[in-house]
């Protein structure tokens, strides 16, 4: 199996999880394109979708799926979204795509916080992949500072411009022991909207695509 199919194999598994009558939080990606393209096979069977990022609620609409207002809905029981890295505790990097603050919001409202991913994204580690964050654009250079205070070296990443309009840092060689912690002491930095660390609101279920299928991993 290529990335990609591994990629979709996890994506239509995802269905699995999607009860009639909801609404599915939806989160951005390759996989998600892929698990998008899915649930357009059962949309009729489902209220719509809640997005996290205009990427993902422009396929959801080409499909036919009712996209909602995060603030017209109390509550999601699924969120379904990717990951740049996940460890075996479920906490994740995110942010690749520069979706993360849409990502992290959309995911604090869900029951459930559903993972699908190809098996090149585990790792023992967090790390190797550097680290998004999401950063208000008259605070670049003094986040860039304050990260560098905390042992990374961040990157502008050149002509990018997040849904909310803001820039993205990405963060090379920081030694993610605790993600947790970690995932604190970035969001507190002034001028940070947040960072692609998923550790205070991990995942609850990994479905890991791999030579051997789709693997439900609780
Ligand atoms: C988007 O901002 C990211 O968080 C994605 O979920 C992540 O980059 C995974 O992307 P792929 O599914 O394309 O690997």
């Amino acid at each position: 199996m290529t990335q990609d199919e591994m990629k979709k194999a996890a994506a239509i598994k995802a269905l699995e999880f999607i009860e009639n009558d909801t609404i599915v939080g939806v989160g951005t990606g390759s996989t998600v394109n892929h698990f998008i393209d899915a649930l357009a096979t059962i949309k009729n069977k489902i209220t719509g979708a809640v997005s996290s990022s205009e990427e993902s609620s422009k396929r959801l609409i080409a499909h036919g799926i009712e996209v909602f207002d995060l603030n017209s809905v109390d509550n999601l029981d699924v969120y379904i979204d990717g990951a740049d890295e996940i460890t075996k505790h479920k906490s994740m990097i995110k942010g690749g795509g520069a979706a993360l603050t849409r990502e992290k919001i959309v995911a604090a409202v869900a029951k459930k916080f559903i993972c699908i991913a190809d098996s090149s994204k585990q790792v023992e580690l967090l790390g190797d992949f550097p680290l998004p964050v999401e950063v208000i654009p008259m605070a670049r250079s003094y986040v860039a500072r304050e990260l560098v205070k905390l042992g990374g070296d961040p990157v502008y990443r050149q002509g990018v411009i997040t849904d909310n309009g803001n820039v993205i840092l990405d963060v090379y060689n920081l030694s993610i022991i605790d993600p947790k912690a970690l995932e604190i002491a970035i969001n507190a930095v002034v001028g940070v909207v947040t960072n692609g660390l998923f550790a205070q609101r991990g995942a609850d279920i990994l479905i890991l695509g791999s030579e051997n299928g789709a693997q439900v991993i609780q």
